[in-house]
């Protein structure tokens, strides 16, 4: 709902603008990265790749860097919005340049990429999905604006709530996973999380949701690569994710830089008008991504920056970073009537309002030095963190390995184990050297001896191997797609000597996606899947590990035995015509199994529970089902209940199994629970043949249990109508 004094004061303001001023307010500058001798970044990066200079001259020089906000653009109204400028002092200046020293003194709006916390990094948001808690999804999220604001942020470019099926994407590292409602109840969370209720707060920032959309369904996992698929299938499981965080109130959109069915996102008029605003009623500012207006040239659908310019602006689009397309060409195309005055004003409006939204007309200045320094790493911050990494981390296998004793000896493996600064991730916001504690520093603070294994020395006399294994930081992540999710050659060679040794091996997995786990399956004792998880990782790893904190995160995301499985692994597939199954001519392939290696929903505990009773039934709203589940272990601990169905006659293939509903609950041991779920109507129905959304009368079957295999199944026949 509009607010009519906000409304009042744009159009005021409009009527005020030159064509000029309105061009400057739809273009956001990265700024420029000066080195040293004034050399712009490109420049230097020219000169390594000349080899006038080494590459370690060139680091030299950009160690010396500084960035160049041109300042004078900002004078002339030719800014409207900065990326990335870290620091409150750094922003007050500008932002005093804008609101002092303009000719209509509109402020600046300044974004940056807080994905997983700004300097308390949390764990990636594929890890941090695995909790299946809404609240800690809230709370981080809350704890991130907290520290960007103090830093001068006013916009995260987060959530990203981009289905992700296939974990060669490098930027599944980013999402929620596989499943569509796990992803738009993240991105709900996020976005309460970032913005409040209210937006004027100095501690809350506009949330962005991104990639709009289908970004993950990127073709061979390889990144910025085509999306194409049919209608129903983008409206049933891509777009509702998008669709719950705009709905929860996110103030601006970021459409994906790929093109859907052969239109790139950014001058997607369908996107970016008919769907987001005229369906959605969304009201906030859409923002390129990087560079992608001017992408739609290398995209073949631009002739060149001032057709992608006009292109992107008459779909939809409101604010372009940093291609300057709309800087250098909106007064051409307004004066030649390409776009229209009405359609820029559109634009400008949208800018304007969700300035306005945030108070930075009435109250532009922000924190400043002490309050962003106090704002950092506190110590409620590291404990939140070391709170979302506990429940992030996937117990995959456990042999008996763990919990570990007090006093057990350990052999500490894995270059992994020993350097916190790679325990961030990707998108790690503005985390500095050594805030991350990795497993040695984890034990090093707890006073808990260790023998290091060399790749040159006899193995340690030791009780038990910890072995960190996965990738890099640098291995995840945005342009980071991998042809092969198999173990790196130097961890398998590492989880054979030390499965040689005869002593529990316990298997510590950093990565940024779902990777292929049998080496580890067959050499270690135990697996414990850490993702990236951040500021605490290694306490957070000890708390699991010694059985302090019992694990209750389930995998969002299947994991596959053999890479080729992709990208058809995802739980939520079909059954095809030629279930795989013994019978040769079935659909499965000679190589490789067609079930994951860890199923989607799945995690241990150090306690088991026991599901029974399961029913279903048809309500006036749609299908209320039942289960009872039993902590049959000695100690307490967290179940995520699972609630799937399948509708196994349709008009379309459907699913085999579709998440409908789940709940996480605490059970004492030898505590029973009865957990009921109400599955509204709608979510039973799809798009048929022509695009009508259908509900059929017929079977549907119910499936509740701790993972998508592992269920009991209610029967019920639904009648559609009643
Ligand atoms: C990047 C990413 C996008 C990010 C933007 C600004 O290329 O695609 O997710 O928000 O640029 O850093």
């Amino acid at each position: 709902m509009k607010n009519p004094e906000i409304e009042k004061k744009i159009k005021d303001l409009l009527s005020k603008m030159t064509l000029e001023e309105k061009a400057g307010q739809l273009h956001q500058s990265g700024g420029s990265l000066v080195g040293a001798f004034d050399l712009t970044l490109e420049e230097i990066l020219t000169m390594v790749q000349d080899g006038r200079i080494t590459e370690e001259e060139g680091h030299k020089m950009l160690s010396e860097a500084k960035h160049d906000w041109h300042e004078d653009d900002i004078r002339a109204g030719r800014i409207g919005s900065y990326l990335n400028v870290i620091g409150a002092e750094e922003m007050n200046r500008l932002q005093h340049i804008a609101v002092e020293e303009s000719r209509l003194g509109i402020p600046l709006i300044n974004g940056f990429d807080v994905i997983h916390g700004f300097r308390t990094i949390t764990p990636i948001p594929l890890a941090e999905s695995c909790a299946w808690d809404m609240d800690l999804w809230r709370r981080t999220a809350r704890m991130a604006a907290e520290e960007a604001t103090a830093a001068g942020i006013h916009m995260t470019f987060s959530p990203m709530v981009d289905v992700s099926k296939d974990p060669r994407w490098g930027r599944i590292a980013e999402s929620a996973g596989e499943d569509a409602l796990l992803n738009g109840l993240y991105g709900e969370a996020k976005v309460k999380g970032y913005q409040t209720d209210d937006l004027t707060r100095h501690d809350a920032m506009a949330a962005c949701v991104k990639h709009f959309a289908a970004y993950g369904a990127a073709e061979g996992g390889r990144d910025y690569n085509r999306v194409d698929m049919s209608p129903q299938r983008f409206e049933e499981e891509y777009l509702p994710s998008y669709e719950k965080a705009v709905k929860a109130g996110a103030r601006a959109v970021m459409p994906a830089f790929n093109d859907l069915s052969g239109v790139p996102c950014s001058v997607n008029k369908k996107l970016l008008t008919d769907i987001l605003r005229k369906r959605w009623g969304f009201d906030g500012m859409t923002i390129s991504d990087a560079n992608a207006i001017a992408e739609c040239i290398n995209h073949g659908i631009a002739a060149d920056r001032r057709d992608a310019a006009c292109q992107a602006l008459n779909a939809g689009m409101d604010m372009d970073m940093t291609s300057g397309c709309f800087l250098d060409h909106v007064k051409e195309l307004v004066e030649s009537g390409e776009v229209s005055m009405e359609k820029l004003d559109e634009a400008v409006g949208d800018i304007l309002r969700l300035k306005f939204e945030l108070g930075l007309f009435d109250d532009p200045y922000r924190s400043g030095a002490e309050q962003e320094k106090a704002a950092m790493l506190t110590p409620a911050h590291r404990a939140l963190a070391r709170e979302a990494a506990q429940k992030s981390m996937v117990l995959l296998k456990n042999d008996g390995a763990l919990p570990l004793k007090a006093g057990v000896r350990i052999g500490l493996a894995g270059k992994l184990a020993f350097d916190g600064d790679e325990m961030s991730g990707t998108w790690s916001g503005n985390v500095q050297a050594g805030d991350c504690k990795s497993i040695r520093d984890g034990l090093d603070a707890e006073g808990i001896a260790y023998q290091p294994v060399e790749t040159d020395q006899p193995l340690p006399d030791c009780d038990v191997f910890l072995c960190a294994i996965g990738e890099r930081k640098a291995e995840s992540g945005e342009a980071a797609s991998r042809a092969s999710l198999a173990l790196h050659d130097e961890d398998i060679a590492l989880l054979k000597r030390l499965k040689e040794s005869g002593k529990p091996v316990v298997a510590v997995v950093f990565a940024g996606r779902p990777l292929c786990l049998g080496p580890a399956v067959e050499c270690a004792d135990a697996i414990l899947m850490a993702w990236h998880p951040g500021a605490e990782a290694g306490p957070a790893i000890l708390d699991l590990l010694f059985g302090r904190v019992n694990p209750s995160a389930r995998l969002t995301a299947s994991f596959p035995a053999a890479t080729g499985q992709c990208p058809t692994l995802y739980y939520d597939h079909i059954r095809t015509g030629r279930p795989a199954g013994k019978f040769k001519y079935t659909s499965k392939y000679l190589d490789a199994p067609v079930e994951p290696l860890f199923p989607f929903g799945f995690g241990l505990s150090y306690t088991d529970c026991l599901y029974s009773d399961v029913s279903a039934a048809q309500t006036a709203e749609g299908i209320h089902a039942e289960i009872t589940v039993r902590n049959t272990g000695d100690r307490a601990g967290e179940e995520t209940v699972q609630c799937y169905f399948r509708d196994p006659v349709a008009r379309r293939v459907r699913p085999v199994r579709k998440l409908a509903a789940f709940e996480k609950i605490a059970l004492q041991p030898g505590e029973s629970r009865r957990v009921a779920f109400d599955i509204p109507r709608a979510a039973l129905g799809y798009y048929d043949q022509d695009m009508n959304f259908t509900v059929d009368n017929g079977l549907i079957e119910v499936y509740i249990g701790g993972n998508v295999r592992d269920t009991l199944q209610a029967d019920l026949y639904f009648v559609s109508e009643r």
